[in-house]
């Protein structure tokens, strides 16, 4: 049976990786789009076949009775929207940030608990083929020893993202946390420092890390890089993975000079970004979770925990 899918927003984001994701899922069925703006929706509508257009999102619900809701909309713009529809008792996913504060967060994580509905926030790297297999390699060796997670922009000159409604840790550098998290644990143990550079708002974010699995990592993450870069190392018994997950992952284990390579086109199975990037496979764990009735592994209230980490940098700077 197919999952019947409307989706809230049909801006860039959700036209270049949650569409096109949806749409090759076999399971799908995209039922309606909506969009604030009528032209956008019905742009999206054109180009992935999607009977139903919308400006009204309650509306939509009402009509089209989805079995779950994607909600692709600026953060500072998801709250009101997101409340409704777990309010309504419906499966909700939301890209990261899962709301401006962590306050934002446990309300949406408390109201899912709640209602009993499926949840899901889209931490893409998480799903990325060449950082699903990294992180095999170093479970089957005994478990993660120690990680970095490094994230690098070019923003100088830049306004803070939507003009200072939410700040860079939590709408981006978030990622970061998430994928350390990920690797490694929960956080116990925190000393980090956070500074402006050439901006008047935080755009460098450092840490150094314990965490309750006895792993330890870093977080290395600064706006004012030449550069968009995002990569991790894993580091575990005799291995190390340098990995890159819209690029590649490198290994080296056993004092071999010897590089294993792997591409990240490779590992997915296309050239395609929305695959290899993580996105398409994301959506496919939302909507075989929502098929077996269980929680993806991003769910709202794992998503919290993330916020928690977020606070917990802002909180441990000597
Ligand atoms: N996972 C990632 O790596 C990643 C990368 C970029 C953006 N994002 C996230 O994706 C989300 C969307 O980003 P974007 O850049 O596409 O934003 P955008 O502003 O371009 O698009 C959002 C769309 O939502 C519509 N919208 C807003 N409120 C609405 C409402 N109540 N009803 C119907 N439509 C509504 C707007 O009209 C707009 O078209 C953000 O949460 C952002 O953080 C995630």
């Amino acid at each position: 049976m197919k999952v019947k899918v409307a989706v809230i927003g049909a801006g860039g984001f959700a036209n270049m990786m949650h569409f096109p994701s949806l749409k090759e899922i076999e399971d799908v069925e995209l039922c309606a789009v909506c969009d604030l703006i009528y032209e956008r929706a019905r742009n999206t509508a054109e180009k992935f076949q999607i009977e139903k257009v919308y400006t009204d999102y309650k509306k939509m619900i009402e009509e089209t009775a989805p079995d779950a809701v994607y909600i692709i909309v600026a953060p500072h713009h998801l709250f009101d929207v997101a409340f409704f529809c777990l309010s309504q008792g419906l499966n909700v996913f939301m890209e990261k940030p899962p709301g401006i504060t962590i306050h934002q967060a446990k309300r949406f994580a408390q109201l899912a608990e709640q209602k009993g509905t499926i949840t899901m926030v889209g931490f893409q790297r998480r799903y990325a083929p060449v950082m699903v297999e990294a992180k095999r390699r170093i479970d089957e060796r005994g478990g993660m020893v120690h990680c970095q997670a490094n994230f690098f922009k070019h923003h100088i000159g830049l306004p803070p993202y939507y003009e200072g409604a939410v700040d860079l840790l939590t709408c981006d550098v978030i990622h970061s946390l998430d994928t350390l998290r990920w690797m490694a644990g929960e956080p116990k143990k925190v000393k980090s420092i956070v500074k402006n550079n050439f901006a008047d708002y935080p755009n460098m974010f450092l840490a150094l890390i314990e965490f309750d699995s006895g792993a330890t990592g870093i977080l290395s993450t600064n706006w004012t890089s030449g550069k968009r870069i995002y990569s991790v190392e894993m580091h575990g018994k005799g291995i190390i993975a340098f990995a890159d997950p819209e690029k590649e992952a490198v290994f080296f284990k056993d004092n071999s000079e010897e590089p294993e390579i792997l591409k990240t086109q490779e590992a997915a199975g296309s050239d395609e970004l929305f695959k290899y990037a993580g996105f398409y496979f994301e959506n496919k764990h939302f909507i075989e979770c929502l098929k077996e009735k269980k929680q993806p592994a991003t769910n709202l209230l794992d998503a919290y925990k993330t916020m928690e980490f977020v606070e917990l940098i802002y909180a441990s700077t000597f």
